[in-house]
């Protein structure tokens, strides 16, 4: 167990070991892996990770929105000694074990859809998406699948064509793989058509006319796909009604709805799926995908929807060798036992609203801050170097993203433009550490906002 309950920093950054470290990854490590802080960690305790140095760290970013019941819960780390003595691996393919259908068993009846529902098991985000769109295309007996700007699937090669942003994920990588088309999504702050939300009319759903006019017939769609919130997006919710538009239009041509709750899920929204907040609106999905947080950090992801949906495979046409594996579906029964059982997706209600509080205050604050959003405690900061023109501070993002680890604190951007810092600071944080890490933040931000003005004034 740490020592320690806050961040602590007690070397220059990167510190001695790290630096040296650092020597061996940049000569055997390829540079496409990236890496946006260059330390070493030792271990880590709930919001917390100590770097070999003796540094300790707040960590906002929860190893990409993996880590919302904290670092090596005891509980889960228990869960996995008690399976890995067992054994770790079989296939499930080979030969069955438990595990699986009781996770299957487990999401069936938590994602939302009062419709009998099936799950399968794989190993990563991208993973599950592919697999959804597989199932989706084998079922309709349609090839096309729709998705949107700013949307992040992955990056293997079917992921990464629907992935919208070029640089970094898609650059050089192609040609790209087949039946992909790309729609405009509704990211009110900046509103691709121009208007606003007010007096929009929901335009942005009216596009779909057009688009089957045009682009594809909606009888060869099989499937249209999205993130409840984007997340690499920067945060970006969509409207309510153009959700319940989405839902109608699918129901008129036969298309599938798919959500892409990789990153949304497991409490993250203050709920345990952020399609709870669908269901509230009348609006299902046909295919949920998630990964990240299942399972404490151990790579396991899954595909649910509809049981005729999901068994329109023939035998033997989906899974994989790892898919399911056994310690990381026990690790996932008690992430999601431990997530119930202490009203963990309240928690992240609670932080969302002290985030976002405060977040207020300095949107208040600092003209840098454009918009501040979220839901629960997927909470995120758009910047701006102009409030009227939005003209994106991507450097100045860059530079409170240095700042804030340089202090201490770990924090990710996001967005097509960059200019977003996103929040997924695990869910057990409590509220001494959350005020601290804000804390650092605000500093960071009033710092780069000062050297901006001072750098305008010269
Ligand atoms: C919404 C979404 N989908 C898919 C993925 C891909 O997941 P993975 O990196 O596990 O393949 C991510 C990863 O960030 C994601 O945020």
């Amino acid at each position: 167990m740490l020592e320690l309950r806050e961040p602590k920093i007690v070397t220059e950054l990167p510190g001695p070991k790290s630096k040296e470290m650092l020597k061996q990854r940049a000569e055997n490590v390829p540079q496409g892996v990236s890496n946006i802080v260059p330390l070493y960690i030792k271990r880590g305790e709930g919001a917390l990770f100590e770097d070999v140095d003796g540094n300790v760290f707040l960590d906002f970013a929860g190893g990409i929105g993996v880590l919302n019941i904290g670092y090596s819960h005891p509980e889960v780390v228990a869960a996995v000694k008690e399976q890995s003595d067992k054994f770790f691996h079989t296939s499930i393919n080979v030969v069955l074990y438990e595990q699986y259908a009781k996770l299957a068993e487990k999401l069936n009846k938590l994602i939302p859809g009062d419709f009998k529902k099936k799950t399968m098991l794989v190993n990563s985000g991208a993973e599950a998406v592919e697999n959804a769109i597989k199932i989706a295309r084998k079922y309709t007996k349609r090839t096309e699948i729709i998705t949107f700007t700013g949307a992040f699937h992955g990056r293997t090669l079917l992921t990464m064509t629907m992935t919208s942003k070029v640089k970094p994920y898609k650059w050089d990588f192609g040609p790209y793989a087949p039946g992909i088309r790309r729609m405009l999504f509704p990211y009110c702050y900046r509103c691709p058509h121009g208007l606003e939300k007010a007096t929009c009319n929901l335009h942005c759903a009216k596009q779909f006319e057009a688009f089957f006019l045009e682009e594809v017939t909606p009888e060869d769609v099989a499937a249209i796909i999205l993130e409840p919130i984007q997340g690499e997006g920067g945060f970006i919710i969509p409207p309510d009604e153009y959700i319940k538009a989405l839902r109608k239009i699918c129901d008129k041509h036969g298309i599938l709805l798919i959500a892409d709750e990789v990153q949304s899920s497991y409490c993250r929204t203050g709920r345990m799926f952020a399609t709870e907040y669908w269901k509230e609106l009348g609006v299902c999905p046909d295919i949920v995908a998630t990964a990240k947080s299942i399972a404490g950090g151990l790579p396991i992801s899954t595909v649910t929807g509809r049981a005729e949906v999901m068994d329109a495979s023939h035998v033997g046409g989906i899974g994989g060798t790892y898919g399911g594996n056994p310690v990381a579906a026990s690790a996932a029964l008690k992430v999601i036992e431990i997530m119930e059982r202490d009203y963990i997706a309240e928690k992240s209600l609670h932080i969302g609203k002290i985030c976002m509080k405060r977040f207020e205050e300095m949107q208040e604050k600092y003209e840098l801050v454009g918009d501040v959003r979220g839901r629960g405690a997927m909470v995120a900061i758009e910047l701006v170097k102009d409030r009227g023109t939005k003209e994106t501070a991507k450097e100045e993002t860059n530079n409170i993203v240095q700042e804030c680890w340089k202090n201490g604190l770990v924090v990710l951007s996001a967005g097509a433009r960059g200019n977003v810092l996103r929040f997924l600071m695990p869910l057990v944080i409590t509220d001494h550490q959350l005020n601290i890490g804000l804390d650092i933040l605000e500093n960071a931000i009033a710092k780069v906002s000062s050297d901006a003005l001072a750098y305008n004034a010269t």
